[in-house]
């Protein structure tokens, strides 16, 4: 696939940076990129160089949401048909870490795509919110599950109901965002978070984030049960082998992946 508002680069780290390139309408998100996007997601999900990625904009946006122009005249049948959710569920069963990296707006359809990455790097520029309100909707990509999730009740009925934004540092202190850096060091501060990530065993980085992400549709029971299982199929990789090993021989570990 070519892609038309995707930037996609391989670093020789192990990770790859997917860049949002719809700069004159602030990164809106139309179903040509998500599109693009999840076509890129998969393969580099599938791609053993790559061991994590990283979705960014530019300095001025990370995405100001759906494209509303793309929205407008559509009707109830036209958005059951058309669908577009279906490639959000997609980037859900990315099995690879994501982290967002996210200076100026990210509204909308831009927070949701957000808080679906696993780690967020803001700048101090990030401007975060949920104001479909103010167009007559509300969040339709996760936006009050996830959101209410990250930040409680009161708060996500705050930002849904009046539309209102939070700063990189609200969203810091409300758990939305793992750290704020000044605008310039955004992209490298995630960059050098992906190449840590992708210097760790790979089966163990996936079956981790597939144990965390399972406490949100789990019981705490089935939860632990999840979690169990996967420490015990570590077992049975190689990189267990090999990262005791080394431990006990005091030494750096040779992961394989397997
Ligand atoms: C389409 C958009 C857009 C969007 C900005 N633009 N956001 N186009 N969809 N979501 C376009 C504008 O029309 C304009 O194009 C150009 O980008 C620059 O935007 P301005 O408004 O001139 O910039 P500024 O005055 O700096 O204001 C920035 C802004 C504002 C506060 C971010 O653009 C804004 O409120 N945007 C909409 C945010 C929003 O409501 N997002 C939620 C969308 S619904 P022209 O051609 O005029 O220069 C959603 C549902 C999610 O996300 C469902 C899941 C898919």
């Amino acid at each position: 696939m070519d892609y038309q508002f995707l930037l996609v680069t391989k670093e020789p780290a192990g990770f790859a940076v997917l860049q949002f390139n719809r700069p004159d309408v602030l990164n809106a998100l139309n179903m040509r990129l998500m599109e693009e996007l999840v076509d890129a997601l998969e393969q580099l999900d599938r791609d053993d160089e790559v061991r994590c990625m990283i979705l960014t904009g530019n300095e001025k946006a990370f995405a100001a949401g759906a494209d509303i122009k793309e929205m407008a005249d559509a009707s109830a049948v036209d958005m059951l048909i058309r669908d577009q959710f279906a490639r959000w569920d997609r980037i859900r069963k990315i099995k690879k870490p994501i982290i967002a990296a996210v200076s100026g707006f990210a509204l909308g359809g831009g927070c949701e795509l957000m808080m679906t990455c696993d780690i967020v790097i803001a700048s101090e520029s990030a401007k975060i919110g949920q104001p479909e309100i103010n167009i007559g909707v509300m969040p339709g990509a996760g936006g009050t599950q996830r959101l209410t999730r990250a930040v409680g009740k009161v708060k996500a009925m705050e930002m849904v109901l009046t539309g209102k934004t939070i700063s990189a540092q609200e969203g810091l202190q409300w758990g939305l965002v793992n750290k704020v850096v000044p605008v310039e060091y955004c992209l490298q501060e995630a960059k050098d978070l992906a190449r840590e990530i992708a210097s760790k065993p790979p089966v163990a980085v996936r079956l981790a984030k597939e144990a965390v992400l399972k406490s949100f549709d789990t019981t705490m029971e089935g939860g632990l049960e999840f979690e169990r299982k996967n420490f015990y199929l570590l077992f049975a990789s190689d990189d267990q082998k090999e990262g005791m090993e080394a431990f006990v021989q005091k030494r750096k570990p040779d992961w394989k992946g397997k």
